[in-house]
């Protein structure tokens, strides 16, 4: 059995920043984040919005543009590190999407690297003949866990969804055909956002004695992250992942339409577009109006460039993401 991608869709929160307004609330300015990141706005989630219903909206579209209906979905795969629900979103896609059969859906969190491997899911289900109908959705609100006082991440964030169908094919017509993922846990040094030590410390001893009954509840720290160290994991893990998983797929840089790497930063994308040898035309961006939208900005540039025609039927696209975790992989793939 194979698999394609027949459908695609996205949805932003209706608040936009532009650097110009960030200047406002940190010592930064418009020139050194468009200069230094290719960022010149982004759109963050305001308290009366959600991001789950973003999904759904992202969903919605790719059910529609597949010609797929609600009913057809057999599995939805969240891909998120900022669920609305710590025991998951994925449940409330499918209820709101009026999905009657009660398919399976779970959250997948590998920060900006969630959707390729979401994808990457939704193939082995698929051909392990499990699922039929797959829908993968890309969303994060990073906006929520950012410190708004650190100039250094406060610039890079933005809050958006996106989401394809991924429908069980012939094998002949398999649009799936590479891929390459990689965790590395020795860098969560440089990036993460982990539960605060000195609140579990309160909670419990360290021993594991109870030092207090009941435990305390203990929260999230913002995003920490080494802004340096992270740039470099990533020009040298990208093109080392795609190059293995063009290899895997028979192709070379040189013979895909597109590359569609996570939107982190345009200094990383012309680096590994550089190493590809892959021509500026070939490569797809929008970061400069959304910012680093994790887990989702694949599927929103995707969505971009299928819905203004750009990205057409038959395109090879080698599409990356890479962040927290560390986590990164590659995937293959056919429009
Ligand atoms: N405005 C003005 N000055 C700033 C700002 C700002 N917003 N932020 C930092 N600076 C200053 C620093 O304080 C430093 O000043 P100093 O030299 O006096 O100490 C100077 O600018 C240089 O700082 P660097 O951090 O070295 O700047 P760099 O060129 O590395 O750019 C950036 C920083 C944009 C964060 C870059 O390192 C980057 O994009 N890294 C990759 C981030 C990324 O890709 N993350 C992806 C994963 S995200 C996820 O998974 C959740």
């Amino acid at each position: 059995k194979g698999c394609k991608l027949v459908g695609c869709g996205s949805a932003i929160p209706e608040l936009r920043i532009s650097n110009d307004d960030l200047a406002k609330i940190v010592e930064t300015s418009d020139e050194w984040i468009s200069v230094r990141t290719g960022i010149r706005e982004r759109l963050i989630l305001t308290g009366k919005e959600s991001l789950t219903a973003l999904a759904v909206e992202a969903g919605k579209k790719a059910l529609q543009m597949a010609e797929v209906d609600p009913d057809d979905v057999d599995l939805v795969l969240m891909c998120t590190s900022t669920p609305e629900d710590l025991f998951g979103s994925a449940p409330q896609i499918p209820k709101a999407l009026g999905c009657k059969r009660y398919p399976l859906a779970f959250d997948i969190t590998a920060a900006c690297s969630g959707f390729i491997l979401g994808l990457h899911s939704a193939a082995c289900y698929i051909r392990g003949g499990a699922f039929t109908n797959v829908l993968v959705i890309g969303a994060d609100a990073l906006s929520r866990f950012v410190d708004w006082t650190d100039r250094s991440t406060c610039i890079l964030f933005g809050d958006a969804a996106g989401a394809v169908l991924v429908q069980a094919c012939d094998s002949d017509e398999d649009g799936l055909f590479g891929f390459d993922l990689h965790s590395d846990g020795d860098g969560q040094r440089h990036l993460n956002a982990t539960i605060k030590a000195n609140e579990v410390d309160q909670a419990l001893g360290s021993n594991g004695s109870v030092l207090d009954f009941p435990p305390r509840s203990v929260s999230y720290s913002c995003v920490q992250m080494n802004g340096t160290e992270v740039f470099r994991f990533a020009v040298r893990s990208v093109p080392q992942s795609i190059e293995s998983a063009l290899k895997m797929a028979g192709l070379t840089g040189s013979s895909i339409d597109w590359l569609l790497l996570h939107q982190a930063n345009q200094r990383i994308i012309d680096a590994v577009a550089e190493r590809l040898k892959v021509p500026p035309e070939q490569v797809i961006s929008n970061l400069a109006n959304y910012g680093n939208t994790s887990a989702a900005s694949i599927p929103l540039a995707l969505d971009e460039w299928v819905r203004s025609g750009k990205v057409k039927s038959g395109h090879t696209i080698a599409a990356a993401g890479f962040g927290a975790g560390l986590t990164w992989g590659s995937v293959i793939v056919r429009w």
